[in-house]
């Protein structure tokens, strides 16, 4: 069955990426999260969207220029709604000690297509697996050289390729990195894409999928996952609740 995972959490309903966010998430009904990483100053791994904190909390520069104790100060829930006025970035630490304790799985962005963040791979890896998280995640990235390097690693990790338009034939590209999976955009997926990467074996988890209708086209098909700012949507539509 197509599983559900929450974008950001449950970025319609809550704060993206805050902790709010994700528990609500699991609320709705989502089986795992999508979480995108970047590093502060000092090196730590923290759980926000975008390069710069300006779109998501009250303060503004580049995630890069703070520190972790800097970047804790700023409030990331007020730009939604006073009522999450005390959310605050999580750090990913923070973040898999909460998840290790539910059954959900995770799919980790690696947020290093326009920042460089050394050692991020290794950074994250190395954290997944002291909290016991390792054959719940996924490892995706835009930056592509970051999954091969992930796949140095650890033969025995699912990476995904991030991209943004129809790629020709994603199943060789897929195949390219080593990568068992792809994390298309879910407009790129026509019958005939959707069959050839069923037919080599590659995973698929289209983003983000809001719209019932392309829910519906995605669970019929039986895709591995949609990645949705709306859990409880899919789960109605997967359900059958919706008519
Ligand atoms: O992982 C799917 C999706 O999150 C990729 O795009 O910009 O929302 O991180 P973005
Ligand atoms: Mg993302």
């Amino acid at each position: 069955m197509t599983k559900i995972y929450g974008h950001r959490g449950a970025s319609k309903v809550c704060p993206e990426n805050t902790m709010a966010s994700y528990i609500k998430a699991l609320e709705l009904g989502a089986e795992g999260l999508e979480i995108d990483v970047h590093l502060t100053k000092d090196g730590i791994p923290v759980v926000i969207h975008d390069e710069t904190v300006k779109r998501t909390t009250n303060g503004k520069g580049y995630v890069k220029n703070f520190s972790l104790q800097e970047i804790k100060q700023l409030d990331a829930g007020s730009w939604f709604s006073s009522e999450f006025q005390y959310e605050r970035i999580p750090t990913l630490e923070e973040f898999l000690q909460w998840i290790r304790t539910t059954p959900l799985l995770l799919n980790i962005e690696l947020k290093n297509n326009k920042v460089h963040y050394e050692d991020l791979e290794q950074k994250v890896y190395n954290l997944v697996n002291a909290y016991g998280m390792k054959e719940r995640t996924i490892y995706s990235s835009f930056n592509h050289y970051s999954l091969v390097l992930l796949r140095g690693m650890d033969p025995s990790i699912d990476i995904a390729p991030l991209y943004t338009s129809n790629l020709y034939k994603p199943w060789n590209y897929a195949n390219q990195l080593g990568a068992w999976s792809v994390h298309p955009p879910f407009k790129s997926l026509h019958p005939p894409i959707l069959e050839g990467l069923r037919r080599h074996n590659i995973s698929v988890r289209p983003y983000t999928v809001n719209k019932e209708k392309w829910l519906y086209y995605f669970f019929q098909y039986e895709v591995d996952a949609v990645i949705t700012d709306l859990p409880d949507l899919a789960l109605a539509v997967r359900n059958g609740d919706i008519p």
